[in-house]
């Protein structure tokens, strides 16, 4: 009897064992592991750690961090030499902190970036020695200061057109496309090890993929090393296609990683209208604007976490070819979108609601990526 008792024991601690090991995955980051880096954008109040459940979910689904706003120029030096790396210095710490890959955003970028940069004390553009002398001094001083610890950092944000052209921003009409070469360069010297990255929007749109495709190339054959091509990916419910957004995959591929740097859906209608910047709160006033003001939908819900799928499926399809997915924002409570390009709409485009809680499409991926995987091994 007393060996039966025994073997009963075993029979239950078996069975316990296997259940412990088939528990299903339920974090991105888990399930993703073996395909690309999940990444999500994070703001200064997820980063002091404060808010609990944000840093829950953060550590739970997520292994590579950027951050939204606090390395842009004009948050890292307001004013020419008066440096500010409080913000940035806790966003690095907390991601070394969780054991995060880390992206440093972003080095040149013709918005957000200090009129001091461009201008001097009589209010002229400054001549290409002073701005190559301030794109040293900005960039040097920055990647120099987490050298070995942000591992890839956005050198150069949006310098293409939507045409294919290349946009004439301040950098550009100052020192023309030597700008990009003079970025790269300098990161390149403040932290040899540290991956550099092209990043840009619209990157679907045919003739802006090819202007940014030979735009890197071109920096390649020169010699400038540009490890990725980040997509950014604000996307919109009825742009880019799904076989737009392969096509630029593969077409980016052949010049090294792919990667999807600020992925947002908004399931907000486009205004018809020519819109420059944010618009005023009478825009959000409007039903025909903003369609959703207290929730979204069925209909809608299950529309966006469709589309949210089939890019995932794209990205997990190629995985090959990309390293990293971030998201720009945890949760819909906290994102741009709701503020651009009308200010004052509630918008839903993050994988996490506004109570925390994961949107189907969450466990849509998980499902996908180790299917993927089972496929293949
Ligand atoms: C661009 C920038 C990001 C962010 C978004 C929207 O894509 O690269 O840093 O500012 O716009 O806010």
């Amino acid at each position: 009897m007393r060996k039966q008792g025994w073997i009963v024991v075993l029979i239950l601690l078996t069975l316990l064992g296997c259940q412990t090991k088939e528990q299903p995955v339920h974090t991105l980051k888990e399930a993703l592991k073996d395909h690309f880096f999940m990444g999500v954008a994070v703001n200064a109040w997820q980063t002091k750690g404060t808010d609990t459940a944000a840093h829950e979910l953060i550590t739970s689904h997520f292994n590579s961090l950027v951050a939204e706003n606090c390395m842009k120029s004009e948050r890292i030096q307001p004013r020419e030499g008066e440096f500010n790396f409080d913000e940035a210095d806790e966003f690095v710490a907390y991601a070394e902190a969780n054991g995060m890959h880390i992206v440093g955003h972003t080095l040149v970028w013709h918005s957000q970036a200090p009129r001091w940069f461009f201008f001097d004390e009589t209010g002229n553009l400054v001549s290409a020695e002073v701005l190559t002398e301030r794109l040293k001094t900005h960039i040097h001083t920055l990647v120099g200061r987490y050298k070995g610890r942000v591992h890839g950092w956005d050198v150069v944000n949006e310098a293409i057109n939507e045409d294919g052209s290349y946009r004439e921003s301040l950098f550009y009409q100052i020192l023309g496309e030597d700008y990009i070469r003079l970025a790269f360069q300098f990161a390149r010297e403040a932290d040899p090890d540290a991956q550099l990255y092209y990043n840009d929007y619209n990157t679907m749109k045919p003739e802006k993929r090819e202007g940014i495709y030979q735009m890197v190339k071109k920096l390649q054959d020169e010699g400038y090393r540009v490890d990725a091509i980040g997509m950014q990916c604000h996307l919109i419910m009825n742009f880019p296609s799904i076989e737009e957004t392969e096509a630029a995959i593969v077409r980016f591929s052949e010049l090294g990683d792919v990667m999807v740097t600020e992925m947002d859906l908004t399931i907000l209608p486009w205004p018809s209208e020519r819109l420059s910047a944010d618009i005023s709160m009478n825009y959000a006033a409007d039903p025909k604007y903003n369609p959703y003001p207290e929730t979204l939908s069925d209909s809608a819900s299950v529309a966006w976490n469709n589309r949210m799928m089939d890019f995932f499926n794209v990205f997990i399809k190629h995985s090959d070819k990309i390293t990293r997915v971030t998201m720009w924002g945890l949760t819909d409570a906290h994102t741009w979108r709701n503020n651009w390009p009308i200010r004052g709409r509630k918008d839903y485009p993050l994988l996490f609601d506004r109570e925390n809680q994961a949107k189907p499409v969450v466990e849509s991926i998980i499902k996908a990526a180790l299917n993927q995987q089972s496929t293949i091994h």
